[in-house]
């Protein structure tokens, strides 16, 4: 008797043991997995549970969520490879796991810079496999220096990119005028750190300085809500300040206005260039 007792209570308090931490810890490793690379978890100076994604002349670095959503908002607090960075990219995406013609797919990529040079912020759309609608923004602080968020709404309506609580970009649902946008499969969600210097720094003329490596960032207090269309949930209505599907109220309208004048470096709509005559579609819409 007494013997089960104290097995019991030892039971108990190793299950309260680890319940307190689990809640503290809850944010990152029961999210999300390590992929492959050099992945660190750990508790960083503030005490936050922390991943890092390295980069070296060998190896890339990624994580994936555990989970995928059919709607839904995603925060990511990221610190970006300080220092020459020229050449690497880090990422922060979602993307479909069906067939790669019919993909859907959300992109925030980070191009490093040569040091003391500002980081672009490049976003695109796949929807029905189809890509192509890159807009490029310089960011309006250093995001190597600390900690900043990053979110991705998305939802019947329209995806938005938010940095900061900033809303920096919408792309609406145009599927009525025949625009392919993604409503029916689910997306998982990824951060990955790699090597683009083919590209990534001024159209590739910028090589990755290896001596420089490895490359780090740094992804903390990850938080998502899924929300399935069927279901109406309090949780992602209040988490959007309701606007989760409604249209945008004024301070929204105005911050993407200021974000265009101020901050967006490259827009696929006005790239005339590229298109000649023929924008696509939803460029002329609206
Ligand atoms: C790097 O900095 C230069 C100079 O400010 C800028 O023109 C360029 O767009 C930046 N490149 C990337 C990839 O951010």
């Amino acid at each position: 008797m007494g013997q089960t007792r104290v097995h019991l209570l030892a039971s108990l308090g190793a299950f309260y043991l680890i319940l307190a931490i689990s809640m503290v810890t809850a944010d990152l490793t029961n999210d999300l997995d390590i992929l492959w690379g050099n992945s660190k978890v750990f508790y960083d100076s503030s005490g936050k549970r922390t991943i890092s994604l390295s980069l070296d002349r060998w190896t890339t670095s990624a994580f994936q969520s555990k989970s995928t959503y059919l709607y839904g908002r995603i925060d990511v607090d990221i610190k970006l490879v300080a220092g020459n960075s020229a050449g690497t990219v880090t990422t922060l995406y979602m993307i479909t796991e069906g067939l790669w013609q019919f993909h859907d797919e959300i992109d925030l990529e980070f191009l490093g810079n040569i040091t003391g040079e500002p980081y672009t912020l490049h976003t695109n759309l796949y929807a029905r496999g189809k890509g192509g609608r890159e807009k490029q923004y310089k960011l309006w602080f250093d995001p190597t220096a600390d900690f900043h968020t990053y979110t991705i709404i998305w939802n019947q309506r329209s995806i938005l990119i938010l940095v900061d609580d900033k809303l920096i970009r919408q792309i609406k649902n145009n599927l009525m005028y025949g625009v392919p946008y993604p409503n029916y499969q689910p997306m998982r969600v990824y951060g990955s750190i790699w090597n683009a210097d083919d590209w990534a720094t001024m159209g590739g003329r910028v090589k990755t300085d290896w001596s420089q490596a490895p490359f780090t960032a740094y992804f903390q207090n990850y938080r998502a809500i899924a929300c399935p269309p069927q279901q109406s949930s309090p949780l992602c209505a209040q988490s959007f300040g309701n606007w989760f599907n409604q249209e945008l109220d004024e301070t929204r309208k105005q911050q993407l206005q200021e974000v265009d004048t101020n901050y967006k470096i490259y827009d696929y709509c006005t790239d005339t260039k590229r298109f000649k005559d023929s924008l696509p579609k939803e460029c002329t819409l609206n």
